[in-house]
């Protein structure tokens, strides 16, 4: 099994890519083929339509897209929605990329309620594209990092190994229908 992790902050000191990377760990545990994918790192051009497909970073977005049998998307709360980054990310994909895989969601907020806005809006998005967004999902502060923007809040290192197991559980289900 594969699973695509996407984290879609730009910024170089991001807590999205700690959310990410614990993701990752945890499904290494598991044994699961991970592939990474860092608008941060993985630099994208603006989407412009038919333009740039021949981009490697685009190439790289898509096949690591087809390839995958399910997602783990990560996104910062930018001004009450998701990074623009990451949705010129998902603006390069399709709905045969995502069309019965399912995604699971989190969030980085500011703290207080912040992040909630940021998953509302993904999973509007990723529904555009026929993604089976599930149901459960998470928003972290700034708080659960470290000064090197890892994630060392125990709780939430709990509950993202919690959503890595239900994603490969509903992944298996699926694969075994
Ligand atoms: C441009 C910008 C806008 C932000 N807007 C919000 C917001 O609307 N709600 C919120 O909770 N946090 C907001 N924040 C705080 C970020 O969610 C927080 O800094 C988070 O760590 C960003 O993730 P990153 O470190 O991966 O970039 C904003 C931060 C920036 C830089």
């Amino acid at each position: 099994m594969k699973v695509m992790v996407l984290s879609g902050s730009s910024r170089p000191n991001s807590n999205t890519r700690g959310l990410a990377k614990g993701v990752c760990a945890h499904l290494e545990q598991q044994k699961v083929d991970v592939l990474f994918f860092d608008v941060g790192i993985n630099e994208l051009p603006i989407y412009k339509g038919g333009e740039d497909m021949e981009h490697p970073e685009v190439k790289r977005l898509q096949r690591y897209a087809e390839e995958a049998d399910a997602f783990f998307v990560c996104t910062p709360e930018y001004h009450s929605g998701m990074s623009g980054a990451l949705k010129n990310a998902l603006d390069f994909l399709h709905g045969d990329h995502f069309r019965g895989k399912p995604v699971m969601i989190a969030a980085v907020g500011g703290g207080g309620k912040g992040g909630i806005n940021a998953l509302n809006n993904l999973r509007t998005v990723l529904r555009g594209v026929y993604a089976l967004v599930l149901s459960d999902q998470y928003v972290t502060d700034m708080s659960c990092y470290n000064d090197r923007c890892e994630l060392v809040h125990d709780d939430s290192r709990t509950r993202l190994k919690e959503m890595v197991c239900e994603l490969l559980r509903v992944t298996k289900a699926l694969k075994q229908s």
